[in-house]
């Protein structure tokens, strides 16, 4: 990573090691983007690089057992890697309290906030960050998020949790988890697997992590990544997001792009690396990035549904039945983890940690 100029310094010591954030930085008054945030040019999502006639589709849920709906969510895992759902029966009240929880955390004084700074917090299921790992990176994201593990041994440690967001979001975790299994039920059926039984449970779902990502307003966007180009790790992503806007997903692989429209009510979901690999790449895990908001703040609810720590996974044996290669080695999920988490977002290079 080459060198930061001091100004950079300086505004890293303020974001990172005095635990301000981004957000501590508009609260300061910024009225232009520092140095630090400001994006290569050929990295920057320039107006030509959208294709404004495509979307992901929207898949109406309310009856999972009808099986053109299967039929189009395993249609949209393998093509788009990307869709929403409406009528999932997660009630518009827990999606809009969680929003408001993530907005009444961010507002909380910067002492407030920092208590849970990762590294500082009371308990390791709460974690705040900034950015994505800004060690390892020369140009920082416009992002803070409250991170929380919500495995039910995690859940414990709830008395620890901030209490100003903290029901919101075991409410909203509670009420997607039917959400989560019917969806894994149904894109695992499109594998030829029958039955989720305990060790596949294990592998699928066993550690979910809620993010509250908060994009404060920013005073340039287009010079800037809220989130850059990259790949979730998880089995699945279930994503709730505001009324904002910015979010895009890469349409192919020459950097076109497509916005993913806010539907009120509806989740985003989209396929993880582990099930890419799983579904020896059936399904994808597509590129997706964030662009901030020039006139408010925006905020996004993932709940990245990930394996145990222990778990290792690779291509399905009922994928590979017909002889078919493997593409990816076994792996264990903490190994994967670590990896993506030890370097910037780079688009889908993660995979490669898994690759044969
Ligand atoms: C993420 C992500 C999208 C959003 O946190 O991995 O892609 O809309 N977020 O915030
Ligand atoms: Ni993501």
């Amino acid at each position: 990573m080459p060198p930061r100029d001091p100004n950079s310094e300086k505004i890293i010591d303020f974001v990172v090691n005095k635990r301000n954030g981004v957000k501590g930085l508009v609260d300061a008054g910024i009225e232009t983007v520092p140095q630090l945030y400001i994006l290569p040019v050929d990295e920057r999502l320039e107006p030509n690089k959208i294709l404004p006639t495509d979307s992901i589709p929207v898949i109406d849920v309310s009856n999972w057992d009808d099986p053109v709906v299967t039929q189009s969510i395993c249609d949209a895992a393998g093509k788009w890697g990307f869709f929403q759902i409406i009528n999932h029966g997660v009630p518009l009240e827990v999606l809009d309290a969680v929003k408001d929880a993530a907005h009444r955390f961010f507002g909380l004084p910067n002492e407030e906030r920092s208590k849970y700074w990762a590294g500082n917090s009371p308990t390791e299921t709460v974690a705040l960050k900034t950015s994505f790992v800004p060690q390892a990176e020369t140009v920082l994201e416009w992002k803070d998020n409250l991170s929380f593990r919500c495995s039910p041994r995690d859940l414990e440690s709830f008395p620890l949790w901030p209490p100003v967001c903290r029901d919101e979001v075991v409410k909203y975790m509670e009420s997607a988890e039917p959400v989560i299994r019917k969806l894994l039920e149904v894109l695992l059926k499109g594998l030829k697997v029958e039955e989720i039984d305990e060790a596949r449970e294990y592998t699928l779902m066993a550690s979910p992590i809620l993010n509250l990502n908060y994009y404060p307003r920013c005073p340039d966007p287009d010079l800037t990544a809220g989130v850059g180009p990259h790949s979730d790790i998880s089995t699945i992503t279930v994503l709730l997001q505001d009324d904002s806007g910015g979010l895009y997903v890469r349409a192919t692989d020459d950097d076109s792009w497509i916005h993913v429209p806010p539907v009120n009510g509806a989740l985003v979901i989209n396929m993880g690396d582990i099930l890419q690999i799983m579904s020896n790449d059936r399904y994808r895990s597509i590129e997706h990035r964030v662009v901030a908001n020039g006139s408010k703040d925006r905020v996004s609810v993932p709940i990245f549904v990930n394996p145990g720590a222990d778990a290792t996974f690779g291509p399905l044996p009922e994928v590979l039945e017909t002889g078919e290669q493997p593409l990816y080695k076994e792996v264990v999920f903490s190994d994967y983890f670590k990896y993506f988490f030890s370097k910037r977002h780079e688009g889908k290079k993660t995979m490669e940690f898994a690759r044969i």
